[in-house]
């Protein structure tokens, strides 16, 4: 258990983020902070009041002052606009840009010694601009969105084989936009490669919708994106670095020539503990699984011209 996590942003992300937190008792204090008057000390008073019920002795508390925020040990930032429907995610770019670059000056000042996890879109811009505003090390500014794909992905597997999601390993890689890079030649049941289970006919489309599957679940809400699914990544990401676990997973990380590229954040596998990343773990990529990984990349840089235009 670590002292303090600090939930920048209480929406829906936010406060599961919180909660998760607690349940899985991963520090002290968790604070929740939002711009919005009283609804984070509500949240915050709300969960504190579960505590008792579920056993835990975390304390929640919701806040919209900076001051509170003191000394985390990790901040976790999900303050952004959500996509609405028709949006794409890089469509927010502008409206989350002028959210993330404050609140990380803040986090600069406050908690200079923290690690922070960002989850806000377009994750792999939004990351970028974060370590550019804290200027920490690349081990303590990562992203949250491969653990995300990935669930998705394995998910869909679990209802095509009726198969436990806790056998299937998967792994999706690249930029948690459109050109997300699934790799099912890497995915196993059991150590048992996916094609052994599954046609590839069924391959391709649970592939095609683990990579839709965010515009999938913003056209089903219609008002605003996931929620249950984000948080619970960010979770295991706390999880891994408060337990100092050296899980490996795919994160949203700092690439200096790893898979080929060099100054970009990019969702690779990677090993987390208390330091954060530890090491990028390269995955031996056959041509196609290259190619694929490039093109994301070269999206993301697209997203980062346009970044320019708004620091
Ligand atoms: C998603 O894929 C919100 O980007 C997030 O659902």
């Amino acid at each position: 258990m670590v002292r303090k996590i600090t939930v920048i942003g209480g929406g829906y992300v936010g406060e599961h983020v919180a909660q998760g937190l607690m349940l899985q008792e991963l520090a002290q204090e968790v604070v929740l902070i939002d711009v919005v008057e009283d609804m984070p000390q509500g949240k915050g008073l709300d969960q504190r009041q579960s505590a008792p019920v579920w056993g835990k002795d975390t304390k929640v508390t919701g806040t919209n002052d900076w001051a509170d925020t003191k000394g985390s040990d990790i901040v976790i930032h999900t303050a952004g606009r959500p996509r609405k429907p028709g949006m794409s995610r890089d469509d927010l770019l502008e409206a989350n840009v002028a959210i993330v670059r404050p609140c990380m000056e803040q986090v600069k000042t406050l908690s200079p010694d923290a690690t922070v996890i960002m989850v806000a879109n377009p994750l792999d811009a939004m990351t970028y601009v974060a370590k550019q505003t804290l200027g920490f090390p690349k081990n303590r500014i990562f992203g949250m969105a491969g653990i995300l794909d990935t669930a998705r992905f394995r998910a869909f597997i679990a209802m095509e084989t009726g198969v436990s999601v806790r056998d299937i390993q998967a792994m999706v890689l690249g930029g948690h936009g459109d050109t997300m890079v699934p790799l099912p030649r890497f995915t196993t049941i059991a150590g048992l490669p996916l094609e052994h289970w599954v046609s590839k006919d069924k391959i391709d489309a649970m592939v095609e919708r683990a990579a839709k599957g965010g515009g999938e679940i913003v056209k089903l809400l219609k008002f605003g994106s996931a929620y249950y699914a984000p948080s619970a990544g960010a979770v295991e990401m706390a999880e891994a670095i408060v337990k100092n676990s050296h899980r490996v997973l795919p994160c949203c990380a700092f690439l200096e020539g790893e898979y080929k590229h060099e100054g970009i954040y990019m969702g690779v596998p990677v090993i987390l503990g208390e330091n954060g990343i530890d090491k990028i773990i390269e995955y031996p990529f056959n041509d196609t699984e290259q190619a694929m990984f490039d093109k994301s990349v070269e999206a993301t840089k697209g997203l980062l011209e346009d970044v320019k235009k708004f620091l």
